[in-house]
């Protein structure tokens, strides 16, 4: 659990302070499921910078009920506290977008070993669900996030995972993907091959994995319905990584309580 009172000792106005205030609360949770997950935990929130542009750029609206599609050990469900005990404090950086104050997760994996750890680690603050998303009923929410998941299913099952992700999709929502750029040749074929070794590690065999260019992916997203914009969202190393937030239009349905909409 984090403590209040030594999150309020950062100060308010510093974004690297309040970063790591984040990080140090949201990796702290981990502390009592196993060693690995708070050293993986650590390393992944502090050297993957998807997590910090998350908060710094507002991609998460306060109230937001946010689906996390393979969560992994729930580290985004973390992070996600880890923001709102960080601004309940006035941690908050006056230069980032709003904080997400208020944030229901729920997380989804294929992994009982990371939906085990995810459960110790956040307990009620969020829920976490063994399950497969090519079958996963989407319940209506204002976010779905795939971070480094989609390529894991084959091309046809993305499309139908993406396409039931969207119906899902309260009006303002937003799926947030992180995906491999498939145009990017050898740093591309590099990326997938250390998830496949990680993906081996984890004790989730070794599939095929399948990616696309970006073009493809706005492509697919854009024949949804939704609004595309992408950006270069590399972690460490620098693998060919894109962020992609496809919106779908808002406000249509007045009063449909969408946080996007509040
Ligand atoms: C590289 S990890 C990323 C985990 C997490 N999103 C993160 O950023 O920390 C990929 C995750 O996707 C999960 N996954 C792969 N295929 C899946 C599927 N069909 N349904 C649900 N989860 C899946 C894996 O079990 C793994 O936890």
């Amino acid at each position: 659990m984090q403590n209040p009172s030594r999150l309020a000792a950062e100060p308010a106005a510093g974004a690297d302070a309040a970063w790591r205030a984040i990080l140090d609360a949201a990796s702290e949770r981990y502390r009592g499921t196993d060693a690995h997950a708070m050293r993986f935990a650590r390393a992944k929130l502090g050297n993957d910078r998807v997590f910090r542009h998350v908060l710094e750029s507002g991609l998460v609206p306060a109230g937001a009920h946010v689906v996390d599609a393979g969560c992994g050990q729930g580290l985004f469900a973390s992070l996600l506290r880890a923001a709102d005990a960080v601004a309940r404090v006035g941690g908050w950086p006056a230069a980032w977008a709003a904080a997400p104050f208020d944030v229901r997760v729920t997380g989804i994996d294929l992994l009982e070993l990371d939906i085990t750890r995810a459960r110790a680690a956040l307990g009620d603050a969020a829920t976490f669900v063994h399950a497969d998303m090519r079958r996963f009923n989407f319940p209506a929410c204002d976010r779905i996030a795939f971070f480094d998941t989609l390529h894991y299913i084959a091309p046809a099952e993305q499309d139908a995972v993406l396409a039931r992700a969207r119906a899902a999709l309260r009006p303002g929502g937003a799926l947030i993907l992180r995906v491999h750029d498939a145009s990017a040749g050898a740093r591309f074929r590099f990326g997938l091959w250390v998830d496949r070794v990680t993906m081996l590690l984890h004790g989730g065999g070794f599939g095929p994995l399948a990616g696309r260019p970006l073009s493809g992916w706005r492509a697919t997203l854009e024949a949804l319905g939704l609004q595309v914009e992408s950006l270069p969202m590399n972690g460490r190393p620098p693998f060919a990584n894109l962020l992609i937030v496809a919106r779908s239009p808002a406000g249509r349905e007045a009063g449909d309580g969408s946080a996007a909409a509040r």
